[in-house]
């Protein structure tokens, strides 16, 4: 593990400007056109992991964009780590608003800014790294590696399932490690105990079959925005809860002795509020900041359309207005079912005046990890070492669903290890991953993998 570390450090810079090259790459899976660039990255982190000295590497087909296996067996006396990450990213838009092109990387003040610097390319990259220090100092690997690097993450991920359930021999592991989270705040390491699930939908309605002269037919055919409008308002009552009938059946709220222990963690709500310079908060029934944005679920609109978006006034009575609605899910909230729910919820209440479409989009769902798993113990010292800091343990509010999945799908226990902060800004413009932060998780990655096998010989 020595000669590991001490190859990571004498390679940093090297690892920065590959990292550079990766993000150069535009792969954005979202978007049909730019399929070609995802294919590009996959295949180029297949080649960095051929040239780390991994012995098998691979670009495995899917009905979307490709996944990346690859695996690295040392012994059957070994545990296996399997390694889960994305290389696909977010679409960069707003592009007006970033300060530097978002497929160019730039360092300033110690930070790499482009698309995908932290989610999840420079993140799933200390694995990649981490692996190459102990295959390029000859220092056997402390366990087996498997890794599953895919390029649908940010859009849904609908070939994974597939993909896993096709592959269970070859993905079978002790544990599965992940770094696409984030820490609880700068310099307070911390290991992520839980993620929101997702229920993504599209709702259209549709009024009169044509634009219309709002002058001639306003007042008594129903505007479709206005329609829209008046039922998204009513998704929500004054308290800010959810008024879908049954949405919250069966959510796993936090209980008091848990909130008890939540409250200990520190939150710093006033600095929360000032870094999206907004005054207060609007939590449901006023919860704590902390409880609302990790492990409460939450129904929040993420596009509107409708009418005239142009420069200057156009007096129309659009025909169609729609809106895409996802929500956050709690344990014991299943995507499905809260669908179904919203779907009822819009039949029942579209009024006569408007034809509704109602599309379920993509969903994920909740999940608390054992802290119990002995790869726990591993990953909080191996963060102590590290940073001199004991890890908190907290939940986190964003969704990735292949946690479950591996649960269901292949019995595994997942670490969620981020090294992120929520100023990085993911999805947003002018993501950036810190320098710092980069070196400190090879280095725990390295150390991790050397703990857990020493632990966890079979
Ligand atoms: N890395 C994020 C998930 C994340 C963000 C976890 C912040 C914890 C804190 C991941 O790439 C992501 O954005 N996932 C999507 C999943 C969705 C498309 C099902 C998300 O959370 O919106
Ligand atoms: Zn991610």
């Amino acid at each position: 593990m020595t000669s590991a570390l001490a190859y990571a450090e004498a390679n940093f810079d090297k690892f920065v400007a590959q990292l550079e090259d990766l993000l150069r790459i535009p792969s954005i899976s979202t978007d049909p056109k730019y399929a070609p660039d995802v294919r590009r990255a996959a295949e180029w982190v297949v080649a960095d992991l051929l040239d780390a000295g991994i012995k098998h590497a691979e670009l495995c087909e899917t009905d979307g964009h490709p996944i990346v296996y690859a695996e690295h067996i040392v012994s059957s006396d070994l545990p296996t780590v399997l390694v889960y990450g994305h290389y696909d990213v977010q679409p960069p838009d707003p592009i007006d608003l970033w300060d530097s092109p978002p497929f160019e990387p730039v360092i300033r003040n110690g930070d790499l800014y482009a698309r995908g610097s932290c989610d999840d390319k420079g993140q799933v990259f200390m694995h990649l790294k981490s692996l190459e220090s102990y295959l390029q100092t000859g220092t056997e690997l402390p366990c087996n590696i498997k890794m599953l690097i895919e390029g649908e993450e940010e859009s849904g991920s609908v070939n994974l399932v597939p993909f896993i359930n096709a592959n269970k021999e070859r993905l079978s592991a002790d544990v599965a490690v992940i770094s696409d989270t984030a820490m609880f705040a700068e310099g307070v390491p911390s290991i992520t105990t839980g993620l929101r699930g997702m229920a993504y939908v599209q709702v259209e309605l549709t009024g009169p079959n044509r634009d219309l002269h709002s002058g001639v037919y306003g007042g008594a055919i129903e505007n479709p925005i206005n329609a829209l409008a008046r039922l998204i308002s009513k998704l929500h009552d004054k308290d800010h809860h959810i008024t879908v009938p049954g949405f919250y059946d069966g959510a796993q709220l936090m209980t008091e002795a848990e909130l008890v222990e939540y409250k200990k963690l520190p939150f710093d709500e006033t600095a929360f509020l000032k870094s999206v310079d907004v005054a207060s908060a609007r939590t449901d029934g006023g919860i704590s900041i902390h409880q609302a944005i990790t492990a409460h679920p939450t129904l929040d609109v993420n596009g509107i359309w409708g009418g005239y978006q142009g420069a200057g006034a156009k007096t129309v009575l659009p025909s169609i207005a729609g809106a895409k609605i996802s929500m956050r899910l709690v344990p014991g909230q299943d995507p499905d079912a809260i669908v179904d729910k919203l779907r009822d919820w819009f039949v029942s209440n579209t009024p006569p005046t408007m034809k509704l479409k109602f599309e379920n989009l993509h969903g994920g769902k909740p999940v608390l990890v054992d802290t119990d798993q002995p790869a726990m113990q591993a990953a909080a010292d191996a963060m102590e070492q590290v940073t001199g800091k004991k890890p908190l343990f907290s939940r986190e509010g964003g969704s990735i669903p292949v946690v479950a999945d591996f649960k269901d799908l292949l019995g595994l226990d997942t670490v969620l290890m981020g090294f992120g902060l929520n100023s990085d800004a993911i999805h947003s413009p002018n993501e950036k991953f810190g320098l710092d932060r980069f070196r400190m998780g090879i280095g725990t990655i390295i150390r991790f993998l050397d703990l857990y096998a020493s632990r966890n010989r079979n």
